[in-house]
């Protein structure tokens, strides 16, 4: 695949290479990749190959199965952390349900209160088998982890106004006390350069700033924590290599984190692997600096300081009304709106955000 990407991609901190950019065709206006990413060509144009030949009965079982595996890798390696310690499935909240189920009864896990559920949710349920679950200002997390924490989860990147978590003061704090850090990275993972590997398990619904179709989510699981794990959703999908996968005892799943993984939902990963390829592509930080740089121009238009997320909350009245009457597409999240810049995002989307707010 030619990715026409520029071999020697520009040392202007605050942009993308601008080859990168002819690889979307985002209409202006779309702010709103909290909620969901807009598909590279590459991704759509492999979609439709895959939709067109499932119409003719043509289709490519083994070519399902090497995108699942090459979107497994790319994201590894976005996150770096090998393959292998990569489970894959289709939400966040479906790759902790067996982290939860593991927590021990007795055990507790401190979390932030403005969490997102899918990150909230699968601990709580636990609380049935006798897991305390204590939730707290995001600010007092790291106040909160002490002897008797059995693990911490939190957002990389909240959702609801993009703020970044403190997240070495909470994974030390953590690891001083033994607790298991179990970190979502949803909001934060095709944006914000990041290492999976100083976390046990950093799970990652992909719809969004890796921009693949909704239904492929990735998740690093570290050696130990994968270890001490049943994987409770286990399915032919997860067995052991070279082995018959379909029928009949005994148990023979792979000793890799793919033993985590549910069966693949074919067409997100045929759309998830260009789409991941793509990002690894460009690089993280490049995308980085181009995001925050236009969330920091919009800040600007308003006379707000600059911050340090690609998501930006605001408290104007009528906020998005103005927005969507200029045909900017945003969202409303905890009583405010929320805008979201990123990869195919221009200056011009930012102007006309500012214009429709401020005029
Ligand atoms: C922080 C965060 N995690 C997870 C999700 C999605 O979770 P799931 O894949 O379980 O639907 C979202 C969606 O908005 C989110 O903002």
């Amino acid at each position: 695949m030619d990715l026409k990407l520029d071999p020697n991609p520009t040392t202007d901190p605050n942009s993308v290479p601008s080859p990168a950019l002819s690889h979307w065709s985002a209409e202006p206006g779309w702010l709103n990749t909290a909620s969901s990413g807009l598909p590279p060509d590459v991704a759509l144009a492999a979609l439709t190959r895959a939709q067109e030949t499932w119409h003719r009965g043509r289709t490519d079982m083994d070519g399902f199965h090497a995108a699942g595996e090459r979107a497994r890798a790319a994201f590894g390696r976005i996150v770096g952390a090998p393959a292998e310690a990569i489970m894959a499935g289709n939400t966040t909240s479906g790759l902790l349900a067996p982290f939860a189920a593991g927590l021990p009864a007795g055990g507790r896990l401190v979390v932030p209160e403005v969490e997102f559920t899918s990150n909230l949710f699968p601990w709580l349920v636990q609380e049935a088998r006798g897991v305390e679950v204590v939730t707290v200002p995001a600010s007092e997390l790291v106040a909160a982890i002490d002897e008797r924490t059995t693990a911490v989860a939190f957002s990389l990147v909240q959702s609801a106004d993009g703020s970044i978590a403190a997240e070495s003061d909470i994974v030390a704090a953590a690891r001083a006390y033994g607790a298991s850090v179990y970190v979502d990275g949803t909001q934060a993972c095709g944006w914000l350069p990041v290492d999976a590997t100083r976390y046990d398990l950093f799970v990652v619904s992909a719809y969004k700033w890796l921009m693949t179709p909704r239904g492929a989510a990735y998740g690093y699981v570290a050696p130990e924590l994968a270890a001490r794990t049943l994987p409770h959703a286990a399915n032919w999908y997860a067995g052991a290599p070279d082995v018959d996968p379909y029928y009949g005892p005994p148990l023979r799943l792979t000793d890799t984190a793919r033993r985590f993984d549910t069966s693949p939902s074919w067409f997100c990963q045929v759309g998830a692997d260009p789409a991941l390829e793509l990002v690894e592509r460009i690089g993280v930080e490049h995308i980085h600096a181009h995001d925050v740089a236009l969330a920091n121009r919009f800040l600007a238009g308003l006379g707000l300081p600059p911050g340090d997320s690609a998501i930006v909350a605001i408290d104007l009245p009528d906020a998005r009304a103005r927005l969507e009457s200029a045909d900017i597409r945003v969202s409303a999240r905890a009583g405010r709106t929320r805008l979201a810049f990123h990869v195919y995002n221009t200056d011009a989307d930012v102007d006309a955000a500012v214009t429709a707010l401020t005029s």
